[in-house]
């Protein structure tokens, strides 16, 4: 096979999964061991439109999956994404920096938002811990065109860990730095959600400390008004198991044996799902329960949302009852 007649076939094969073929246009710094990366659809196909605070799949090379904050709005004609090296890393971050060139082709899913801008003209104060900077700054970027209030609260290690730097020098008091060094948090949250006008949302997103301090600072606030994303699960997937899925609308019954999970049985089952980082933090794997109640684990749906037991995360949510009907 030619290698143009190998690049067409692999973007048959990504639209069939519902991926997106595209190219690497370009790669350029952005903070400290943070890249942007820039990706353009092949042969002139349309990107879906998006709004700030989505993320995406990228598909990569070494049959890794992970899961990024899309940085700037959406142009019509490309995605950016900021990847920080993570020293800690499973190997996608260090892939990307270490093999990801101009040039390169790879999939993408198309971008799923789970931490939308409110609508209304409400202030909007802004958390962002490290490299929970990029959707914050997607954010940024629409209040701005939309001419909305904004503030912004940045917490990083060293100056030279601030992503967007020059532009956010711009927005002069409206964007505060935080630099910790090595020592203990500086960006006291509480003082910050204290003094904001009322009827204001916030939205945190950053290092699992952070997230754990601001749901305690934001303890008075509405929960319509908080906003955050997780960048891993803390949960633990549900260890129950012997339950019976009954899938409905391909008629299929499974047990989820010990040590496994919904998603692996019903995938072992031929049941195809969608899913994506199996951690219960992106909301690939959402599913519609018809009956049955879940043991809900993942780290998306509100509170009010696992109450309904409406949608669950079969990628790591269990059960209550002893049978779940799914809508798959
Ligand atoms: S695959 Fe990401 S939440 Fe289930």
């Amino acid at each position: 096979m030619t290698a143009l007649a190998a690049s067409k076939e692999k973007a048959r094969t990504a639209a069939t999964e519902g991926l997106i073929e595209v190219r690497l246009a370009s790669i350029s710094y952005l903070a400290d061991q943070v890249t942007l990366l820039e990706f353009q659809p092949l042969d002139g196909q349309c990107l879906p439109d998006y709004a700030s605070g989505a993320h995406l799949d990228l598909h990569l090379p070494n049959g890794m999956t992970r899961q990024y904050s899309l940085a700037t709005p959406f142009s019509g004609e490309s995605y950016v994404i900021g990847v920080k090296r993570d020293p800690a890393s499973r190997g996608g971050s260090t892939f990307i920096h270490d093999h990801l060139r101009v040039g390169h082709q790879l999939s993408i899913s198309s971008p799923r938002n789970h931490f939308p801008l409110h609508s209304g003209r409400e202030h909007a104060v802004l958390f962002a811990g490290g490299i929970g900077i990029t959707p914050i700054w997607c954010m940024i970027s629409e209040l701005e065109t939309a001419g909305r209030s904004w503030e912004l609260h940045y917490a990083v290690r060293e100056r030279r860990d601030v992503a967007f730097a020059r532009k956010l020098a711009a927005a002069g008091l409206r964007a505060r730095i935080y630099l910790s060094g090595d020592g203990p948090p500086v960006l006291d949250m509480s003082s910050v959600i204290d003094v904001a006008p009322p009827g204001s949302h916030f939205y945190c997103c950053g290092p699992e400390p952070m997230l754990v301090a601001f749901k305690s600072a934001c303890s008075g606030i509405p929960v319509a008004n908080v906003h955050f994303e997780h960048f891993s699960a803390t949960v633990v997937a549900s260890q129950d198991t012997g339950f019976k899925i009954i899938a409905k609308r391909t008629g299929k019954e499974v047990i989820v044996p010990p040590g496994g999970t919904i998603l692996e049985a019903l995938n072992a089952a031929g049941v195809e799902t969608a899913s994506s980082c199996k951690q219960g933090v992106c909301g690939a794997c959402e599913t519609v329960v018809i009956d049955g109640t879940p043991d809900h684990r993942d780290v998306i749906l509100s509170d009010a949302e696992k109450a309904s037991n409406k949608t669950m995360m079969i990628c790591c949510s269990g059960a209550k009852s002893p049978s779940l009907v799914l809508d798959i």
